[in-house]
């Protein structure tokens, strides 16, 4: 496949001080759905802002359908639709007004604009809601007609700074579908980050892990996965022999330790070998009180290569996330 963003040695500074962004390079490839994974503050929004012609690198470069981001961005622009991290959606608008609003921002001709809105508003089930003011929607409701502005002019490339953040099971559910859809039906790129690492590695085709401005490592989930060593089967065998070189000829097992009668079994395919330890199980009458498989999850990979874990995190975004919101809300009331 061929590349649709080239990323080289970016760098980004804030105020002569701030290393946002420490030299990164990576491709993201055409028709992939691309995470972009790491804790608070590690570069992801400040690079999504460079790549989105939003903010101009400190050094580096990026190209993105051959164009150069920052001597081409009028170009660019066209090509790409952004659903940002903070609040967008104006309040005091109806849904539809804003959907018009971002059809204007982008020139989006008349004649087709009035059937695309209709379209899109009714993919996210806003379409009863769409004369409401947007102050009046719940926080999925707002991140649903968010998520669709983005999309009025048809973007190659859609960029999404976390999408599903601080929305319930249900809502979520809703996004991460949508967003399959319109990888399967458009064969659109996107560019995403989340805090939400399993669902990341349902639906990223790849992924890419960055902390403190650098990234640790790019793979697909499985990959990365199978980074951390592979798979693991734990089976507890009572009787007092020892079992391990038995366990050891079974195929695709590459270790086997044990402690007492727990005998923890290293697999480079815990399917398979669950099955043929099963049949050994059977073929040599072993009485066996526990067994499970164990997979190294995303939130295993992530901790791994960036030594945190995403769940206070998680926290801290949601209730920044909500006092800003109010914030917002309370400036706007006061003008
Ligand atoms: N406008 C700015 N001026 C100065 N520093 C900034 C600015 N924007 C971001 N930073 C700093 O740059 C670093 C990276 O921030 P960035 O917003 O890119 O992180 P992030 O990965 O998107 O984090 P989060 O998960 O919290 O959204 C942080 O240290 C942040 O404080
Ligand atoms: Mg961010």
């Amino acid at each position: 496949m061929a590349n649709i963003i080239e990323v080289r040695d970016l760098v980004k500074i804030y105020d002569k001080e701030v290393h946002a962004v420490n030299g990164i390079n990576f491709d993201v490839r055409e028709g992939e759905v691309f995470g972009f994974l790491g804790p608070n503050g590690a570069g992801k929004s400040t690079t999504i802002s460079m790549i989105t012609t939003l903010l101009r690198p400190t050094s580096g470069t990026i190209t993105l359908a051959g164009l150069n981001v920052v001597k081409e961005a009028t170009q660019v622009r066209k090509l790409i639709g952004l659903v940002p991290q903070d609040l967008t959606a104006d309040d005091e608008l109806s849904g539809r007004e804003n959907m018009q609003l971002q059809a204007d921002l982008y020139n989006v001709p008349r004649d087709i604009e009035k059937q695309r809105i209709e379209e899109l508003l009714s993919t996210v089930k806003l379409v009863d809601a769409a004369e409401r003011k947007v102050e009046t929607y719940s926080g999925g409701m707002r991140k649903r007609l968010e998520l669709v502005e983005g999309l009025i002019h048809r973007p190659k490339v859609l960029f999404l700074d976390e999408p599903t953040l601080g929305l319930d099971v249900q809502t979520r559910e809703i996004i991460w579908e949508y967003i399959r859809k319109m990888k399967e039906e458009s064969g659109m790129t996107i560019f995403l980050t989340t805090h939400y690492l399993e669902e990341a590695d349902s639906l990223c085709d790849r992924i890419a892990i960055i902390d403190e401005g650098v990234i640790k490592v790019i793979g697909t989930p499985a990959e990365l996965k199978a980074s951390l060593g592979g798979d693991m089967i734990k089976v507890t065998v009572n009787g007092g022999e020892d079992y391990s070189s038995v366990m050891s000829s079974i195929p695709n097992v590459l270790d086997v330790k044990h402690d007492g009668s727990e005998y923890k079994l290293k697999t480079r395919d815990g399917d398979a070998t669950m099955k043929d330890v099963l049949a050994k199980v059977a073929e040599n009458g072993w009485k066996v009180s526990a067994i499970s498989l164990h997979r190294p999850s995303m939130n295993q990979v992530f901790l791994e290569y960036t030594g945190k874990s995403l769940k206070d995190d998680l926290r801290s975004l949601s209730a920044n996330k909500a006092a800003a919101r109010q914030t917002a809300l309370q400036n706007r009331r006061r003008r």
